[in-house]
C-alpha cells in the first residue's frame, strides 16, 4: 500500500497546467518537493532551453531536498537533451523518495526509464496514478506527437441547439455567450497554435489571438488556403499581433503568395490542390508543435475528421435553433456511412456556461494507453 500526499501531487499538476502551450516541443510538467510534511520546492518546466520542472523545484528547496520526497507529473528524464539528465540532479540533491505519475515515451529514455537508474543509488520510485482522470490531458499532446508523428488536434466549435454552426447564409458571430468565449481564450492560451480554413477567414477575418486574459504565450496561427481567397489585408496576415503560417499551393495568384511572404507571414507552397492534410501535419510535427486547435468551419474540419485526427472536442452549445438544411454543422467531409465503426468519445466534462452547456470529449485511447499507468 502506497502512501502518498495526495495535495503535492494535485499541485504538481496545477503547475503543469499553468505551462501548457509553452514549453512544446518539451512536455509540461510540475514538481514538488515535501520535507516532513510542509512543501519546500516546487516547479514547472520552463521553456524549451530552459530547466524541467524537478530542476526548478530542486533548486527552490536548496539543501531542504535532502531526504525528501519528490512528486512529479512525469517520470524524470534521464539523459542529457538542451538540459542535463533531471536524475542527476535528484541523486545530487539527496532525494529520498520519487513519486512519478507517466511514464517518458521519449525513445532516448532507456527501457527501463528512470526508476532503474535512481533505486540503483538507494531512492525509491513509485508510480502512483492520477489525482484526475483529465490530466492526463496535460501530457497527451507530448505523447501524440511522439507516437503518431502528428500534433495532438482540438476541436472548438460553437452550435446551436439543432446542431449548426452558422445560418446557411454563413453568420455564426456570435451563437455562444460571452463567457464561453472567455473561455475559448483560455483554450487557446493552452495550444502551441490555432487552424482554421479559407472560409472562416474569408467570411469571419478572425484574429485568432489570445484576448481577455494574461496570455502565457502566443500561438502561431495556421491558415490552410490553396486558391488564395483569403484578402491580403486579413487580420490573420497582421503578424504584428501572432506569427502565421499559411499553407497555399501553386493554384493561389503569385502575387498574392509574394504580398503574404513581404508582409512577414510564413508560406508554404505545394503543388497540391486540394492541400494534402497529412502533408500539413508532417511538418507541424516537424516544427516541434505538440498541441493544435482547429477553429474553422464544416469544411476544415471534415477534412481532419475524415482522416480520423480529431483527439479532443471543447463543444459550446446554444440554446436556440438555427434551422435550414443548408446552415453547416460542425463536421463536413465524406462522413460515416454506416455505423459500425464509429468511434465515440469519452465525455470529461458537461457545465452549464452562462446560457450555453458546455461539453468536453476525448478519444478514450488518451487514458487507456499503456505507457500512462503501467510499465511496458
Ligand atoms: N460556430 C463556430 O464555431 C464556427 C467556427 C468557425 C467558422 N464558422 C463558420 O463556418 C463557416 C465557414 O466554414 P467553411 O466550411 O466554409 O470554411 P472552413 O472550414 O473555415 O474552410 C474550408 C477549408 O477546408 C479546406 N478543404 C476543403 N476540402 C478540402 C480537402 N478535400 N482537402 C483539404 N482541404 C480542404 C479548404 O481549403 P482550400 O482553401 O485550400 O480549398 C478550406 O481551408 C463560416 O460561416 C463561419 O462563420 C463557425
Amino acid at each position: 500500500m502506497v502512501n502518498f500526499d495526495q495535495q503535492a501531487i494535485q499541485q504538481a499538476f496545477d503547475l503543469a497546467a499553468s505551462v501548457q502551450g509553452t514549453t512544446s516541443p518539451n512536455p509540461p510538467v510540475g514538481a514538488v518537493v515535501i520535507r516532513a510534511g510542509q512543501v519546500v520546492g516546487f516547479g514547472a518546466t520552463q521553456p524549451p532551453g530552459g530547466p524541467h520542472a524537478e530542476r526548478v523545484a530542486l533548486a527552490m528547496a536548496g539543501a531542504d531536498a535532502c531526504g525528501a520526497d519528490l512528486y512529479v507529473t512525469l517520470e524524470p528524464c534521464t539523459f542529457q537533451g538542451r538540459t542535463p539528465a533531471c536524475t542527476d540532479a535528484i541523486i545530487a540533491a539527496g532525494i529520498a523518495r520519487v513519486y512519478f505519475v507517466f511514464r517518458d515515451g521519449d525513445p532516448r529514455m532507456p527501457p527501463h526509464g528512470a526508476q532503474s537508474i535512481l533505486t540503483a543509488h538507494g531512492i525509491d520510485v513509485i508510480q502512483i496514478p492520477p489525482p484526475n482522470q483529465s490530466d492526463a490531458l496535460t501530457i497527451a499532446p507530448f505523447r501524440w506527437r511522439l507516437q503518431y508523428q502528428r500534433p495532438f488536434v482540438t476541436l472548438k466549435y460553437a452550435m446551436s441547439l439543432d446542431g449548426k454552426i452558422a445560418t446557411h447564409t454563413g453568420v455564426s458571430q456570435w451563437i455562444s455567450s460571452q463567457q464561453s468565449r472567455h473561455i475559448v481564450h483560455q483554450i487557446r492560451n493552452r495550444v502551441d497554435a490555432i487552424i482554421t480554413g479559407s472560409g472562416t477567414a474569408v467570411r469571419d477575418n478572425p484574429q485568432l489571438t489570445v484576448r481577455g486574459i494574461t496570455a502565457a504565450h502566443t500561438p502561431w496561427r495556421i491558415l490552410i488556403d490553396s486558391h488564395g481567397s483569403t484578402p491580403a489585408t486579413a487580420r490573420l496576415f497582421d503578424i504584428t499581433d501572432a506569427p502565421t503560417l499559411v499553407f497555399t499551393s501553386t493554384a493561389a495568384p503569385e502575387s498574392w503568395r509574394n504580398a503574404l511572404c513581404q508582409a512577414g507571414v510564413d508560406v508554404h507552397c505545394s503543388s497540391n490542390t486540394p492541400i494534402a492534410l497529412p502533408d500539413v501535419l508532417t511538418h507541424l510535427y516537424r516544427l516541434g508543435i505538440n498541441h493544435l486547435l482547429i477553429e474553422a468551419g464544416s469544411g476544415l474540419a471534415g477534412v481532419f475528421s475524415d482522416h480520423d485526427c480529431i483527439d479532443e472536442v471543447h463543444a459550446f452549445i446554444a440554446p436556440g435553433f438555427i434551422g435550414n438544411p443548408q446552415a453547416p454543422g460542425p463536421i463536413g467531409g465524406e462522413g460515416l456511412g454506416q455505423l459500425v465503426d464509429w468511434q465515440r468519445f469519452t465525455i470529461i466534462d458537461v457545465q452549464q456556461i452562462a446560457s450555453d452547456v458546455y461539453i468536453h470529449a476525448c478519444r478514450p485511447s488518451i487514458f487507456a494507453h499503456p505507457h500512462y499507468h503501467t510499465k511496458e
